[in-house]
């Protein structure tokens, strides 16, 4: 396991919050449910549902390595302006689908509405980027469902691809 905290990034997607229609709640739900969990939020922003900007700040928030972890919220659902999974699958290296089948399957016991995001997740470079839903309260409830996966995950990423620390083979 890694012996810092996971730093993690919180990307809030809203029109109507980015536009200053509308208060987020949503990443401010999420940067404090990562502290609790004993990790550093160490950056946030706020874009409206356009691929393009969704995609470069993605983009920047990996090359830029202050992160670990990229949290996306809103903008997974099926309205003609949902385009978060678009702009993510867009950057990503390699999908991780175990992570949403885990969230989706895990929401699914609390509200058959949980079928209704199209969430990606995934690798890019040393980062993990893993959609969430839009609202407060679903975006920490499928936080929590993962949560206790993620250093692991993220450890194994930052691995050396030369060292094979941690895996047992049986050759
Ligand atoms: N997941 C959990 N755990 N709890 C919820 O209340 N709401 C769903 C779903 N996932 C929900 C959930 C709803 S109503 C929608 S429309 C989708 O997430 C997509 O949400 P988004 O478009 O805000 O990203």
């Amino acid at each position: 396991m890694t012996d810092r905290p996971l730093r993690v990034a919180v990307l809030t997607v809203s029109d109507r919050s980015s536009a200053g229609q509308r208060p987020d709640l949503s990443g401010p739900a999420l940067a404090a449910e990562v502290e609790k969990l004993g990790w550093v939020c160490v950056q946030t922003a706020i874009v409206p549902d356009e691929i393009s900007q969704i995609a470069s700040t993605l983009v920047t928030w990996v090359d830029s390595r202050q992160s670990d972890l990229i949290l996306t919220t809103g903008g997974t659902g099926f309205s003609p302006r949902d385009v978060t999974p678009e702009a993510t699958r867009a950057v990503l290296h390699r999908e991780t689908p175990g992570i949403v089948e885990a969230i989706r399957s895990r929401s699914l016991v609390i509200t058959p509405h949980a079928m209704l995001s199209r969430a990606v997740a995934g690798i890019r470079g040393k980062s993990l980027i893993i959609n969430l839903p839009g609202s407060p309260k679903a975006a920490v409830e499928s936080l929590g469902f993962i949560a206790s996966v993620l250093p692991h995950a993220v450890q194994l990423i930052s691995e050396d691809p030369q060292s094979e620390q941690g895996h047992q083979f049986n050759q």
